[in-house]
């Protein structure tokens, strides 16, 4: 059985059998390696801590998943497998699947009542999963909530007082899901949205030579550009529109909309196409970058390294900035987990779905990347940056504006719930001193309101009439003196003779 191949189990500790202890068995259903060796790490990392109380040792199944994105296996196989773990090795909490097509079926069954399991998420997005009324026994330390990443855009963009803005989206599966929670949420804020759509693999020369870049200047100045979750997918756009003259300087506004660091900490650090280093470099100065927090290029490389030296273990695939928040997951559960042995003193209750679900949602704690806030969903809150690509030689970046996940002092979730959350946006004195170019420009999309021709030709005209009315005017004021001369009863004044009588002749 492949199936069997695929199974690892592996202790994630040396179990000293001198007393009595519950091994709780955790299923893991995975797409990544990586996600395994992670798991071992924030374990290790965990016990290391004393997070987990001595009356337990943890066994963990993995088994793999993603049968969507996976032609070998067949379909929603992680689902098959997690039944299987269920049934066959007794498992009693479970991790995963990344993948929400997986998510939302293990998620409902976890939440029946015969099972009532505890299931933590981490990479699987789909908004649906929010739905406690189905998935009562779900958490998620996952960031890539498009939900939540449509607030944080919508507050910029109502923060800076735009009306009309564009977005360039592709037909990648991240960017059209980035687009539809994004566009409704700026239109319901009253937000006009031109939509641009090209396809991912699209060249810089096909989109510059596109009749949508164009229409895109004819509609509006602050761009949105969200290809796929890497920054550097934008590249296309940016060198298309580089190539066109739009500049950032001093018409447009330029924002990459990005989720993920795993490749480079500078969009243009890719060799794209040929294209010189100084050029691309050129095409994004002075652009600016809405992120996850936590997500960035110093943070993912800091994760890499610790994961190497924790386990020797080196990410083929370069994905560790997906996979960071499996170890907050690991986390979440593990300090639910001592809370609720300190609490009841119950070796069995951590198989108890709905309480444990009670144990990790309303939670604030310290995670691979900084605090993370679980909210009343047992949804994760990712925070967000907006920063500037400054044109300086160091080219470093600059936070503009932090949006940032917040619980409020002495708030209760149970009388609340996710209104103790609000979003905490700050500005730094470098936001105070942009001066943002309009969002509609003082002349119109298309310089229709200032179009120079027409000032010739109403210029012109005017002209014209102003010196036809000027030589109309004088030549009446000639002709007039001319007939004056000309009248009959006109009498110079020399040819007057004053008489003694008094009388003129
Ligand atoms: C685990 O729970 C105990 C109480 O049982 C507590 O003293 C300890 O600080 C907790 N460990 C961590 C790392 O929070
Ligand atoms: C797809 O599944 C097979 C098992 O059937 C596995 O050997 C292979 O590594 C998987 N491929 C990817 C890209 O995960
Ligand atoms: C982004 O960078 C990665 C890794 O260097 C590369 O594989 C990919 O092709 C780049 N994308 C673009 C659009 O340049
Ligand atoms: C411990 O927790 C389990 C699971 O929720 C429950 O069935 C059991 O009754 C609890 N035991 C005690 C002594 O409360
Ligand atoms: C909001 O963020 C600012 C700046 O980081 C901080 O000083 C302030 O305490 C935060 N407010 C709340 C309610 O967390």
């Amino acid at each position: 059985m492949r199936s069997n191949l695929c199974a690892a189990i592996f202790f994630l500790s040396q179990v000293v059998l001198t007393t009595q202890t519950t091994v709780i068995k955790i299923g893991h259903i995975y797409y990544f390696e990586a996600e395994r060796a992670v798991m071992q790490m924030a374990y290790e990392d965990m016990k290391e801590q004393n997070l987990l109380p001595d009356v337990y040792e943890i066994q963990v199944i993995t088994r793999m998943g993603c049968a969507s994105y996976n032609a070998s296996l067949p379909i929603i196989f992680g689902v098959k497998e997690a039944t299987d773990l269920y049934f066959k090795e007794n498992v009693k909490v479970f991790f995963g699947s990344p993948c929400s097509e997986e998510a939302v079926v293990i998620g409902q069954m976890a939440a029946t009542v015969n099972w009532n399991i505890p299931l933590i998420g981490y990479l699987a997005s789909d908004d649906t999963l929010t739905n406690k009324a189905i998935y009562s026994t779900l958490v998620r330390t996952g960031v890539v909530s498009q939900n939540f990443f449509a607030q944080a855009v919508t507050f910029l963009v109502q923060k800076n007082g735009w009306k009309k803005v564009a977005y360039v989206g592709s037909d990648a599966l991240g960017s059209t899901l980035n687009r539809q929670a994004i566009v409704p949420s700026l239109t319901s804020a009253g937000v006009t949205v031109y939509q641009m759509v090209i396809p991912l693999s699209s060249t810089w020369q096909s989109v510059a030579n596109s009749k949508a870049i164009v229409d895109l200047k004819a509609n509006a100045r602050v761009v949105f550009i969200m290809l796929n979750s890497e920054m550097n997918a934008s590249v296309p756009f940016m060198a298309a529109a580089h190539s066109l003259g739009y500049t950032e300087d001093p018409d447009f506004i330029f924002i990459i909309i990005s989720s993920q660091s795993n490749f480079a900490s500078r969009p243009w650090d890719s060799n794209y196409d040929g294209m010189s280093y100084s050029y691309l470099r050129e095409a994004y100065e002075g652009a600016y970058i809405i992120r996850v927090t936590g997500q960035d290029f110093a943070t993912v490389k800091k994760f890499r390294q610790r994961l190497l030296a924790s386990q020797q273990y080196t990410n083929p695939i370069g994905n560790d900035a997906q996979i960071i928040p499996m170890y907050d997951a690991v986390v979440l559960f593990l300090t639910a987990l001592n809370r609720s042995w300190a609490d009841t003193r119950n070796e069995s209750l951590y198989a108890n779905g709905a309480v444990m679900f009670d144990y990790m949602k309303n939670v604030v704690y310290q995670g691979f990347s900084g605090k993370v806030f679980i909210n009343n969903n047992g949804d994760r809150i990712p925070s967000y940056e907006f920063v500037l690509l400054p044109k300086q030689v160091d080219r470093a970046y600059t936070v503009l504006m932090s949006i940032d996940a917040t619980r409020l002092n002495g708030c209760d979730p149970v009388a609340k719930g996710n209104l103790c959350y609000p979003y905490n946006i700050t500005v730094t004195d470098d936001y105070r001193s942009v001066i943002w170019p309009p969002d509609h420009p003082i002349c119109g999309y298309r310089h229709e309101l200032c179009d120079n021709t027409l000032y010739y030709v109403l210029g012109g005209t005017l002209m014209a009439a102003a010196i036809g009315i000027a030589v109309i005017f004088y030549a009446v004021r000639k002709r007039k003196q001319r007939l004056i001369y000309l009248m009959p009863w006109q009498v110079p004044l020399d040819s007057i003779k004053m008489l003694s009588s008094g009388t003129v002749v």
